[in-house]
C-alpha cells in the first residue's frame, strides 16, 4: 500500500507562483494555510504569499513547515512521508524565493484546492449524518456525537478510515471511536447527543484535524470491527468568525478485501505515578516488558499527556542489547496531538523493555497529579501493536523494578485502557503557534 503523498514536482527553471509554488502549497501547506485556517498566513493568496518567500522557503528547509511534532530523526513515521516536502520541493520554494517570488501568469493557476484524494479509492462505507448539525452560536465550544451501525452482517477488518470534515470553519476536529458492542445502544444515528470528553468503552480509531492526512495501514494488516460494534463521531465544534452554523462531516471507511494476517490491537505504556508541585519541573518514567514466548509487531504510536507536559519519548531496550526511538516529541503541545505509524513495523521480542519518559513544567498554582481533566495530567505511550492470537497474554507486563502498573492492554484493566487504537489526530487551536515551530 502506497504511502500517502503528492508526486514530487520537476523542478522548474524560472519558478512563479501561479506555476509552480501554488500547486505545492495547495497541496501541503492550505489544509492550514487556507482563508480562515489554523495559521494566520493565507498563502493562497499571492500578494500574502510572495513578502513570506524568504520565511517559507527557510521554515521548509529547517523541516519546521509543514509541522510535524515527533522528531524525525527518531522512527520513519507514515505521516511523515505523506506530509513533508522532497528535497525537490523544498529547493523549488528556495528558488522561487531567490528569483524575487515572481507572481507569474494567474492562468497558470490550477482549479481552487481539491479535498485531498482518498487513499484507496472510492471507500466501502461513508458514514454520514441523516441530517446537518446546527451550531448554537452562544455555545462556544460543543462535543457532539453521532452513532453509526455500520451494519456489517460479518466482522470486517478496518484497513484505512478518513474523516471527511463538511465545513471546516466550524470543525475544531473529530475524533471517530470504535464502540464494542455499541450497535446496541442509543441512540443511533442522527440528530446525536452532546458528548463532551471520550464516549465510555470508545477505542480511538481514526482523527481529524486540518492537515491530517488518510490513515493507511501497512498491507495486511486490519482492525477488526464486528457485526455488534458501533462507531461513534465526535466533533468538537468551535466556530470561527462568519461561519455557516451548520455541518455534516462524514467517516470513509475501507476493508479488507483480502483474509488479513495480522490483526492490531492496542496496547499503552506509561506512568500513574504524577506529581509536581508548583513551581517545579519533574520527569516521570515508566518501563513494561514484553512477556511471553512470541515476538509482537508495533505499528505505531500515540503519545498522550496533557497541558503541563513538555515532551515525551518512549524507546525499546532490547533484550539483546539494541535500542530503537519509538517517538520523541521534543517539545510537547496539547494541541498539536497525532498518532503515528511506522514506515516499517518494529519487531519487540519477549523479555524487551519499553521506557517511556514524560516531563512536566508546573506553572500554575496547584499540584497537578495524575487524572482524567485536562487540568490533570497524563503519560502515556498508545501502542498499535500486531501480536498473535492469545492477545491479552502477550499484553505488557509492568517491569518487575516498577513500583506500580504502567503498562496494559485495551479491553484490559485500567484508566485509558482501550483508548487510541489507529489514528492520526492533531488537535489544535486556532492562530497558535504548534510547538514544533521556533521564531
Ligand atoms: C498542519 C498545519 C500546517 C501546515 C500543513 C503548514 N503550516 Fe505553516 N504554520 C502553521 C501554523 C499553526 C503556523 C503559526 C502561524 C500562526 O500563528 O498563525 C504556521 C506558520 C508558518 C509560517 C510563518 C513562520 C514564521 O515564524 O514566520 C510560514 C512561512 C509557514 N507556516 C509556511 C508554511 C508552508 C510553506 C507550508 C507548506 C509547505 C506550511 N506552512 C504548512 C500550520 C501549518
Amino acid at each position: 500500500m502506497a504511502v500517502v503523498g503528492a508526486p514530487a514536482p520537476v523542478l522548474a527553471a524560472d519558478p512563479t507562483y501561479f506555476a509552480d509554488v501554488l500547486p505545492l502549497v495547495r497541496d501541503r501547506c492550505l489544509p492550514c494555510h487556507d482563508v480562515g485556517g489554523v495559521a494566520a498566513l493565507d498563502l493562497v493568496d499571492v500578494d500574502v504569499a510572495s513578502p513570506f518567500a524568504g520565511r517559507m522557503a527557510q521554515q521548509t528547509a529547517a523541516g519546521l513547515m509543514p509541522p510535524f511534532p515527533p522528531d524525525p530523526a527518531c522512527a520513519d513515521y507514515r505521516e511523515h512521508a505523506a506530509r513533508s516536502l522532497t528535497p525537490a520541493e523544498i529547493d523549488l520554494v528556495r528558488a522561487w524565493a531567490d528569483a524575487g517570488a515572481p507572481a507569474g501568469d494567474p492562468t497558470d493557476a490550477l482549479p481552487p484546492r481539491l479535498p485531498p484524494p482518498d487513499p484507496l479509492g472510492p471507500p466501502d462505507d461513508l458514514l454520514t449524518p441523516d441530517s446537518a448539525f446546527v451550531f448554537d452560536a452562544d455555545d462556544p465550544d460543543i462535543y457532539w456525537c453521532t452513532r453509526f451501525d455500520p451494519d456489517l452482517d460479518d466482522p470486517r477488518h478496518v484497513v484505512a478510515a478518513h474523516v471527511h470534515p463538511d465545513n471546516d470553519a466550524l470543525v475544531h476536529h473529530v475524533i471517530v471511536f470504535r464502540e464494542r458492542g455499541g450497535a446496541q445502544r442509543d441512540p443511533v444515528g442522527s440528530p446525536g447527543f452532546p458528548c463532551p470528553g471520550a464516549p465510555e468503552d470508545g477505542e480511538f480509531l481514526v482523527g481529524w484535524a486540518p492537515g491530517s492526512a488518510p490513515v493507511v495501514l501497512p498491507d495486511g494488516y486490519g482492525l477488526p470491527l464486528g457485526p455488534d460494534d458501533a462507531l461513534v463521531m465526535q466533533v468538537h465544534y468551535h466556530a470561527q468568525p462568519g461561519a455557516e452554523p451548520t455541518d455534516r462531516s462524514s467517516v470513509a471507511l475501507w476493508y479488507a478485501s483480502a483474509p488479513i494476517e495480522r490483526e492490531v490491537m492496542v496496547m499503552w505504556t506509561g506512568s500513574f505515578e504524577i506529581f509536581v508541585p508548583p513551581g517545579t519541573s519533574r520527569t516521570v518514567e515508566g518501563e513494561c516488558v514484553l512477556p511471553g514466548d512470541d515476538a509482537i509487531e508495533l505499528v505505531g504510536i500515540a503519545p498522550h499527556m496533557h497541558r503541563i507536559g513538555t515532551s515525551i519519548r518512549a524507546r525499546l531496550d532490547r533484550v539483546d542489547g539494541g535500542e530503537s526511538c519509538l517517538v520523541d516529541v521534543p517539545r510537547w503541545d496539547f494541541d498539536w496531538q497525532g498518532s503515528y505509524t511506522y514506515v516499517e513495523p518494529i519487531v519487540a521480542r519477549p523479555g524487551d523493555r519499553i521506557h517511556t519518559t514524560c516531563e512536566y513544567q508546573n506553572d500554575g498554582e496547584q499540584t497537578v497529579g495524575w487524572g482524567e481533566g485536562s487540568d490533570d495530567e497524563m503519560c502515556f505511550a498508545f501502542h498499535l501493536v500486531a501480536a498473535p492470537a492469545g492477545f491479552p497474554e502477550h499484553c505488557f507486563a509492568t517491569a518487575p523494578d516498577e513500583p506500580v502498573a504502567a503498562c496494559g492492554c485495551a479491553g484490559g484493566d485500567g484508566p485509558g485502557a482501550g483508548l487510541f487504537a489507529l489514528a492520526g489526530v492533531l488537535v489544535r487551536r486556532r492562530r497558535r503557534r504548534p510547538g514544533a515551530v521556533e521564531g
